[in-house]
Formats: structure tokens, C-alpha cells, sequence
């Protein structure tokens, strides 16, 4: 294997790259969703655990495993893990951080266009004088390809080829690419993101309207922020946290290593991961709990948001709340929220191309460009069915197998292997080389014994909710308001009625019809 010659441009590009790998969708449309859904400050205590139990540590793993096989001129897990540990199993294994990219990106990179159509709707003032209604219709018949209403035929597909297009361009010009677009991005995001949280944290009861004349902002930061204590007891606030600390995070992807292999190997790590993953936070938490649940509480009531809670929110709502800003601030208020949702969306989805790229090269020595283009190719195909089936629920099941179970599976291989195979007296020690700052030796236990328990258990506690999947049944907690709702009336994707049955007063199971 030649030895690669490219690598980051400086230290900030990598941190920012790498801040935009794990910045994404996750944090604006995901965490809130994850946290009304889960009963708002009772989700947070969880969160924050797993952060520094399972989070930081696997951030140490794969930097450190990703610059260790840089050395050897690897850029994707097969290799990385292969350089570090002898034996085929290994290297099958790392096809995982290949595939669950390929399989992810499919349905990102569909939302991600998304942003962009309603960037240009918000400049085009499509939405004004709509009513909520009307909004939320332009939402349906935008992913409604077939009856397509929003003046472009076909739009979603036309959105979403132009989405990839430009990932793939970028991704021709190899990691210099990635770095360039994280430097200009990053930091409008953050500009953006300040300038709506700032609206959120400072709107009040101000957006009240005779319809909701409850309605306010402080209800929705303050249901998320006052810790409830008694659900810590309960599993399925847990693996909710998990699973969000690791889709957030970009963990258990092979997107880190294949960041960090570029990474030269006198170069730090430990600061570096710790200051990506807390800026992830920042942005998560201060950020992105700040924005969609505040407006929407200040405009429309906590209790509309309890019962809504759900992704589209971002694209039915939104647009209309800002509706009440006026013309011009409506335009601005859409460009910086659809455009921040862009710019997170994309520096994460050209992250997700990268091990494909690094995959043929290090494999078929293919050219960067070839590289890119086929992974454009790839995605467009994958992602095609999310396009056209997206009423039918085809984006749940990517999103649950390759967005949540795949990358807990591939997270737990890999603790295992780096603490107990390649051995954590050399993981230590790789972690350490080059480091500017002094990382709390409590790290070199905890990702020994503790993240592997926490994370074999997250695993067994989840085989029930598989089980359901495959099945095609959910269970439901009858506390939740929402849950039950949305199970009494719409399958996954919001339409076909299933039947409920009651298992216990406690739950009650539903089953879809196809
Ligand atoms: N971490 C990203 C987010 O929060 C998602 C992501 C998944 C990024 C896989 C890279 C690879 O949206
Ligand atoms: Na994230």
C-alpha cells in the first residue's frame, strides 16, 4: 500500500472537520425529538452519562485507532483494524464502517435536500400567507412525489440529485475538499444557530395568539431542562440516550477513523476528540434544545408540541411560525434555519462518503475522483427508495437498522477488540503519544470494564424492541400522550392504520398492517 501523502491543512480545519463529521441533522431534528419523546429533563440526566461513559471513550478508541492506521497508509476499518490486530474476522467486521455509511447517507442525504428546496422556498416567499395547514400540506406533497404540487414537478428528486451532485463534486477534491467547505460552514452554523436560539431563549409568551393564549417559550426549555429523577429507573429512557449519544457523535460509523488516519502521527488526538465532541454538544445542547421546541412552545403551546413532537416539525412548522415575523424577517428567520440545517447536514454526509473512498483506494487503488463518483452513484441508488417510498416507512427501517442497531453492534466489536485484543496497555498508550492534555487515567478502566458492560447491555436491552421491528409491532408506553396517540392512529411513516391491542395498562402493542 502506497503511503498516502494527503492529511489535514491545519489543526482548526481538522477540528472544525471533524466537528462538522459529528454536527449534523442529529443535533437539530433528532435530540429534541429523542427528548420531548422521552420526557424532557428526564432524558438529559442519561445523556450526559453516556456521553462520558460510552461517548468520550469510544471518541479515544477511534481517533486513536484511525491515526494508528494512518501510519500504515489506512483509511478505512478494515484496514485500520487489520494493521492493529491480525486476523480475517477483523477486517469482515470493518466492512461495517463502510456499509452502515452507505446506508445511512441514503436517507441523510434525502432530508439534507430537503434544507436546501426550503431554503429556496424561504427566498422565494412560497410560504407567505399560508396557514399552518398549508404548510404542513406543502410538506406531504413535497415527499409525495408522485402528486408533487410545490410548482416543480418531480421537486424532491430534482433537490435530491442536486444534493448529491454536490457532495460527490466535493468529495472529488478529497479530504482538502471536506476541510474547506467544514471551515466556511461551521461557522455560519454557529452564527445562525446563536441567532435562533437567542429568538428561542428570549421569545416568552410574546408569540401567544388567541388560539393558544398559553402558549410559551419558557414551558418548552423549561420541560426540557428540570431534571426528573424517577425515570432514570426506566431502560428505554437509557437506550434512548444512548442511541442518541452515538448517532450524534458519529461513533461506531468508521467515519472518525477515516478522519483521523489523516491525521499526522506526531499530532495530538486527546484534545482534539474531546474538544470535537464537546463542541458537538455546545451545539446540541445549547444550540439545538434552543430552537424547535422553544418557537413551537412560544407560538403554539408545550402541550401542541408534546402531541407533534416528531421530525416534520422542523419543515411544518417552522416555516409558518416564522411567518409571523413579517415578509422580510420570514425570509431571514428560513434561510438561517434551513440553511443552518444545510450546512450541518452536509458536512456530515461528505464524512459518510469518506470510507468508501478511502475503502477503494486502499483496496483497488482508485482515484479519489472514481472514488467519489461511485459513492454518488451508489447513494443515489440506495437512497432512491427513501425518495419514492418514503409513505411507506422504508425511511424508519433504514434509519432504525443502520442508524441505531448497526452502530451499537459495531461499537461494542470494537471496544472489545481495542481494550481486550490489540490490548489496553497499548490502547493507553496510543491515546497518550502525543498529547496536549494530561487524559484522567479513570479513562484507561472505564473503556476496559465499563463502556463494554454499558454497552453489551444496551445491546441485550434492545433485542426485545428488534424483535418488535422485525415483527412489525411496536409497544407503546401509555404515559406518553404522543406514543399512544400516534399509535391509536397512523403506522411509522404517519398513514395506514394498524390495530392496537393491549398488552397491560401499562403498554399496548400495535401491529401495522403490511
Ligand atoms: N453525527 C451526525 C448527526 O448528528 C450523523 C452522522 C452519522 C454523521 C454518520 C456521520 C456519520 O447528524
Ligand atoms: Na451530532
Amino acid at each position: 500500500m502506497a503511503k498516502s501523502a494527503e492529511s489535514w491543512g491545519s489543526r482548526l480545519g481538522l477540528i472544525l472537520a471533524m466537528a462538522g463529521n459529528a454536527v449534523g441533522l442529529g443535533n437539530f431534528l433528532r435530540f429534541p425529538v429523542q427528548a420531548v419523546e422521552n420526557g424532557g429533563g428526564a432524558f438529559i440526566i442519561p445523556y450526559l452519562v453516556c456521553f462520558l461513559l460510552m461517548g468520550i471513550p469510544l471518541l479515544f478508541i477511534e481517533w486513536s485507532s484511525g491515526r494508528y492506521g494512518g501510519k500504515f497508509g489506512n483509511h478505512s476499518t478494515p484496514y485500520i483494524l487489520d494493521t492493529m490486530i491480525k486476523g480475517r474476522v477483523f477486517k469482515y467486521i470493518g466492512v461495517f464502517g463502510i456499509f452502515t455509511n452507505l446506508a445511512i447517507v441514503a436517507y441523510y442525504a434525502y432530508i439534507e435536500s430537503w434544507t436546501l428546496s426550503y431554503v429556496y422556498h424561504s427566498l422565494r416567499g412560497t410560504f407567505e400567507g399560508m396557514s399552518q395547514g398549508e404548510v404542513a400540506g406543502f410538506f406531504n406533497s413535497y415527499v409525495d412525489v408522485t402528486r408533487s404540487s410545490t410548482g416543480i414537478p418531480y421537486e424532491a428528486i430534482v433537490f435530491y440529485v442536486l444534493c448529491l451532485a454536490f457532495n460527490t463534486y466535493i468529495l472529488s477534491k478529497g479530504i482538502k475538499g471536506v476541510e474547506k467547505v467544514a471551515k466556511i460552514g461551521m461557522p455560519l452554523l454557529i452564527l445562525f444557530g446563536v441567532v435562533l436560539a437567542i429568538r428561542g431563549y428570549t421569545l416568552g409568551d410574546s408569540g401567544a395568539s388567541a388560539l393558544f393564549p398559553d402558549a410559551n417559550a419558557w414551558d418548552g426549555l423549561n420541560f426540557l431542562w428540570t431534571p426528573q429523577y424517577d425515570s432514570l429507573l426506566n431502560p428505554k429512557v437509557w437506550l434512548a440516550a444512548a442511541g442518541q449519544i452515538f448517532f450524534t457523535l458519529s461513533v461506531g460509523m468508521g467515519t472518525i477513523h477515516c478522519y483521523a488516519s489523516y491525521v499526522k502521527s506526531k499530532d495530538d488526538i486527546a484534545l482534539n476528540s474531546v474538544s470535537a465532541g464537546f463542541m458537538n454538544g455546545f451545539v446540541e445542547v445549547v444550540l439545538g434544545s434552543a430552537i424547535v421546541i422553544p418557537i413551537a412552545a412560544g407560538y403554539l403551546g408545550l402541550d401542541w408540541v408534546i402531541n407533534n413532537a416528531g421530525f416534520g416539525m422542523a419543515f411544518q412548522t417552522m416555516p409558518y411560525l416564522f411567518q409571523q415575523w413579517g415578509p422580510v424577517l420570514a425570509a431571514v428567520g428560513g434561510v438561517m434555519w434551513f440553511g443552518l440545517l444545510f450546512f450541518s447536514g452536509i458536512t456530515s454526509s461528505l464524512a459518510m462518503g469518506t470510507p468508501w473512498l478511502g475503502f477503494m483506494r486502499d483496496e483497488f487503488g482508485w482515484t479519489t475522483k472514481k472514488g467519489a463518483w461511485s459513492f454518488g452513484a451508489l447513494a443515489l441508488f440506495m437512497g432512491l427508495p427513501t425518495v419514492f417510498f418514503f409513505q411507506k416507512g422504508v425511511f424508519d427501517d433504514y434509519d432504525y437498522w443502520a442508524g441505531t442497531v448497526s452502530l451499537v453492534f459495531f461499537a461494542f466489536f470494537e471496544v472489545i477488540t481495542y481494550s481486550w485484543v490489540f490490548g489496553m496497555n497499548k490502547g493507553w498508550e496510543e491515546i497518550n503519544a502525543g498529547a496536549d492534555i494530561r487524559v484522567p487515567l479513570a479513562y484507561k478502566y472505564v473503556i476496559k470494564f465499563v463502556t463494554p458492560v454499558l454497552l453489551g447491555w444496551v445491546f441485550l436491552a434492545s433485542l426485545p424492541s428488534m424483535l418488535d421491528k422485525i415483527t412489525h409491532q411496536d409497544t407503546f408506553n401509555r404515559d406518553s400522550f404522543a406514543e399512544v396517540y400516534y399509535a391509536e392512529n397512523f403506522d411509522r411513516s404517519g398513514n395506514a392504520l394498524g390495530t392496537v391491542e393491549e398488552v397491560n395498562p401499562q403498554y399496548i402493542k400495535f401491529s401495522f398492517e403490511n
